[in-house]
C-alpha cells in the first residue's frame, strides 16, 4: 500500500506550525519572558531558536523524510537495527508521556471557554482562584475534559494525514492566526499598554544570566517540538520537492511571532491594569481572567468575548499539537504492528486517555500518585520537558552528525542536489559540534553539574 503524504505544501507547514505552536508559546513563554528581563530574553531566544534549534529540527525533518516510517522505524532503518533505533522508541514513548499531561491542561481551556461564555470569571481576585484551585482539584471535571480532548483529537487523526491532519491544520492554523490579531489589538489598545510593549521590546540585560540563557534554550526546543519524534514522522509524509531547510525556517518563524504576538497579548493588558505576570499555570488560569476583568471593566461584554477568544486561541493550539503527538504513536502501532490506523488510533488514545486520567487525578492530592510528594502530573511535565527532550534532540544530533553517511543528509539537504545551496556545510558543522556541546551544557546545569 502507498504510504500517505501530505497533499500540498501549505498543508505541510501549517501542520508542522500546527504541532509547533501550542500551549508552550502561549503561557510558557510569556512567563518565561516575565521572569528574565522581557526583550532581552527574547534577543536570546530567536538566537537559540536559530542557531540551535534550526539545524536540530532539519535533523529530524532528514530522518523521517529518508526513511519514509514511523519515528521507531525510521531510526532503526537509519541505524541499520543498531543501538541508535532506541533513540527512536524512546520519542514514541515521550509522545505518548507528553500526550497525557498535556491533555489535561487542554482540557482545562474547554472548562474556561465554557467559563467565560456563561460569565463565571466575572469576580473577585479571590474568586478567580478559589474557582480554579475547585476545578483543579474536582475528582471527576478536568479528568472528563482531558479525555474529551484526546477524543477530539482521535477523530481528527483516525481520518488521515491528508483528510484528517491536513484538512483540520488548513483550517485551524488561520482561525489561531485571526483571534490571536484580534486579542493583541484588543490588549494593545487599553490605556497604558504601552509599558506592557515596552517592557517586551526595551531589553534589560541586568536580569540575564547564565539560567537565562539555559532556560531560553530548553524553551526554545520545547516549543519547535523538538526530540521526541512529531517533526520526523510528519516528514515522513512530506513530498520529494519539499525544501527541508526553508520549511524549517519558515516553521521557526511562524512558531517565534507566535510567541511574541503571546506576549504582545498578556503583557499590555496585565501592564494597563498594573497586575503583575505572574508564572506557570496560573498565569493563564488565575491572574489572566483577573486581567481581563479590570482591563475590560467599562465594557464588561467585551471582557467576556476577549476572554472567550482567547481560552479558544489557547484550545486550538493544543489541539493541533496534541494531533502531531497522537499520530506519531498511531503511525508507530500502524506500521509497526501492522493494525489498522483505526486500531492504532484507538490504543494511543485509550493509552493516552489512561494517562490523561491519572495526571488530572494526582492534581487532586490523591496519595498514590504522588512521586516522591510530587503529583504525576508534575513529574510527567518535568520528566519529558527538561530532561526526554533535550536527550533526544541531543542524540538525535549525534547520530545525524556523526553516524548518518552524510551523503544521505546531503541529499535530503538539496533535494537530491536539486537545491543549490552553501548551508550545507554550516548546517553539518552546527550539528556535529555546536548543538550537542549547548545541549549538554543546558542539560548539566539543569542537574547542577555546573
Ligand atoms: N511545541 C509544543 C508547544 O509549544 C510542545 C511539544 C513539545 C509538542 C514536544 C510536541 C513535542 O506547546
Amino acid at each position: 500500500m502507498e504510504r500517505a503524504s501530505f497533499g500540498s505544501k501549505v498543508g505541510i507547514i501549517l501542520a508542522t506550525a500546527g504541532s509547533a505552536v501550542g500551549l508552550g508559546n502561549v503561557w510558557r513563554f510569556p512567563y518565561m519572558a516575565g521572569d528574565n528581563g522581557g526583550a532581552a530574553f527574547i534577543i536570546i531566544y530567536i538566537a537559540c531558536a536559530l542557531l540551535l534549534g534550526l539545524p536540530c529540527m532539519i535533523s529530524e525533518l532528514i530522518i523521517g523524510r529518508h526513511s519514509q516510517a514511523n519515528t521507531a522505524g525510521a531510526y532503526r532503518k537509519l541505524a541499520g537495527g543498531g543501538i541508535w533505533s532506541g533513540v527512536g522508541y524512546m520519542g514514541v514513548l515521550t509522545g505518548f508521556l507528553i500526550t497525557g499531561y498535556y491533555a489535561v491542561v487542554s482540557g482545562w481551556c474547554l472548562q474556561y471557554i465554557y467559563a467565560s461564555a456563561a460569565n463565571h470569571l466575572n469576580g473577585t481576585p479571590e474568586l478567580i482562584k478559589t474557582y480554579f484551585t475547585d476545578f483543579e482539584t474536582n475528582p471527576w471535571k478536568p479528568a472528563s475534559w482531558a479525555v474529551s480532548f484526546v477524543l477530539l483529537t482521535h477523530f481528527i487523526v483516525v481520518r488521515g494525514v491528508q483528510k484528517g491532519i491536513e484538512k483540520a491544520s488548513k483550517l485551524m492554523m488561520p482561525a489561531l492566526f485571526v483571534i490571536l490579531l484580534v486579542v493583541v489589538v484588543a490588549s494593545c489598545m487599553l490605556p497604558g499598554a504601552e509599558k506592557g510593549i515596552s517592557f517586551l521590546f526595551n531589553p534589560d540585560f541586568s536580569k540575564v544570566t547564565g539560567s537565562t540563557l539555559l532556560g531560553a534554550l530548553g524553551q526554545s526546543f520545547y516549543s519547535l517540538s523538538i526530540g521526541m519524534g512529531c517533526l520526523c514522522t510528519y516528514a515522513s509524509y512530506f513530498g520529494r520537492d519539499t525544501d527541508l531547510g526553508k520549511s524549517a525556517v519558515q516553521i521557526t518563524i511562524i512558531d517565534t511571532c507566535v510567541a511574541i504576538m503571546a506576549g504582545l497579548m498578556i503583557f499590555p493588558a496585565a501592564f494597563s491594569v498594573g497586575i503583575s505576570p505572574d508564572s506557570g499555570p496560573s498565569l493563564v488560569f488565575i491572574t489572566l481572567p483577573n486581567v481581563f476583568n479590570h482591563a475590560f471593566s467599562a465594557v464588561p461584554w467585551a471582557g467576556q468575548v476577549v476572554s472567550v477568544m482567547f481560552y479558544m486561541l489557547l484550545a486550538l493550539a493544543a489541539l493541533t499539537t496534541l494531533i502531531s503527538l497522537h499520530e506519531v504513536g498511531t503511525a508507530f502501532f500502524q506500521e509497526e504492528f501492522h493494525k489498522s490506523r483505526n486500531s492504532a488510533a484507538w490504543i494511543v488514545t485509550l493509552s493516552c486517555s489512561a494517562i490523561g486520567v491519572l495526571c488530572s487525578l494526582s492534581l487532586t492530592g490523591y496519595d498514590g500518585l504522588q512521586v516522591f510528594g510530587t503529583p504525576l502530573f508534575d513529574l510527567l511535565d518535568f520528566f519529558t520537558g527538561q530532561i526526554l527532550l533535550p536527550v533526544g534532540g541531543f542524540l538525535t544530533c549525534i547520530f545525524l552528525g556523526w553516524f548518518v553517511p552524510k551523503n544521505i543528509s546531503r541529499e535530503q539537504f538539496t533535494n537530491w542536489g536539486t537545491i543549490h545551496t552553501g548551508l550545507y556545510g554550516i548546517y553539518i558543522f552546527l550539528v556535529r559540534f555546536v548543538c550537542p556541546v549547548c545541549i549538554a551544557l543546558v542539560f548539566l546545569n539543569q542537574f547542577g553539574v555546573i
